[in-house]
């Protein structure tokens, strides 16, 4: 698998190699599209480990992550969930947005996320010691309702907590213009806008212009459409569904960008 591309923006990188040494289990904020998957793709691709990702959903219940027993062939048989399977081969086991399930999913990471490094498979009737290697990342979206709170305030406090937000220009920048294959100035141009958005006061829009918006937007720029065409797809459609908010960021777009076309 070729190296994932993730550029840091402050001792995140650091923090994560050192509480991979110490097998500790991290905890990944930040707003939607700042980095945070890419990030762990990245840092399990340095540590040379496996990761397991497993993204929450509103239906998804302890069974999903441990595992359960399935018909097959007329036979009853065990079959590990993803969390079960990380935890015994040594791998990163990452719950995208884990605030999404059910409570009784944070019930069974608790015994994970301190000294026990054991998962308890109810149904097995046993507790699966971690392999070497394991560790459980979790990521949450503070712009969201807060899976912290069921957490319990003993288990929270045994993660390392990073924190991600959208970089500064100048390396959110380089980011566009690498991953959507664009010159550094149309890249400018897509942050300075990018942050403009991020700027609005009092905004009314659920979620910020993201990193992600912004080097979508640079791929339909790279495929031929003119800056603007790809800002009002990639971008300002994307963001509302409100005719006058949607109005209003195409005017802010057409006085942001420069004048090229
Ligand atoms: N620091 C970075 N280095 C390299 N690429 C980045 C960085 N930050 C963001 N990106 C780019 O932004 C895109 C979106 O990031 P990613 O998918 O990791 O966001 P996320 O925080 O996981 O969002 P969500 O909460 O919606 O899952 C990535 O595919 C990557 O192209
Ligand atoms: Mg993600």
């Amino acid at each position: 698998m070729s190296t994932p591309f993730y550029r840091p923006v402050g001792d995140e990188v650091e923090v994560f190699h050192a509480a991979a040494r110490r097998g500790l289990p991290v905890l990944l904020k930040g707003p939607t599209g700042c980095g945070k998957t890419r990030f762990v793709e990245a840092m399990a691709n340095q540590l040379g480990r496996e990761l397991v990702t497993v993204a929450g959903h509103e239906d998804m219940t302890s069974a999903d992550l441990v595992g359960r027993f399935l018909l097959k062939g007329g036979k009853t048989v065990w079959v590990d969930g993803p969390l079960t399977r990380a935890v015994r081969q040594g791998s990163i086991c990452y719950l995208d947005e884990i605030v999404e399930a059910r409570q009784d999913t944070t019930v069974v990471i608790h015994p994970l996320a301190d000294h026990r490094r054991e998962l308890p498979v109810d149904r097995l009737g046993t507790s699966v010691p971690a392999a070497p290697g394991f560790q459980l990342v979790i990521s949450y979206n503070p712009g969201y309702q807060s899976v912290l709170k069921s957490i319990k305030e003993s288990t929270r406090q045994r993660f390392v907590a990073i924190e991600l937000d959208f970089p500064p220009a100048d390396i959110e920048t380089d980011i566009v213009a690498c991953e959507a294959g664009i010159d550094a100035d149309t890249a400018r141009a897509l942050v300075t806008l990018g942050r403009a958005i991020r700027d609005l006061d009092g905004s009314p829009l659920r979620e910020a212009a993201s990193t992600r918006l912004l080097i979508l937007a640079g791929g339909l720029v790279a495929e031929g459409l003119s800056l603007r065409s790809a800002v009002r797809a990639a971008v300002v459609r994307v963001l509302s569904d409100d005719p006058d908010l949607v109005s209003a960021l195409g005017e802010l777009a057409d006085a942001v960008l420069p004048n090229r076309e």
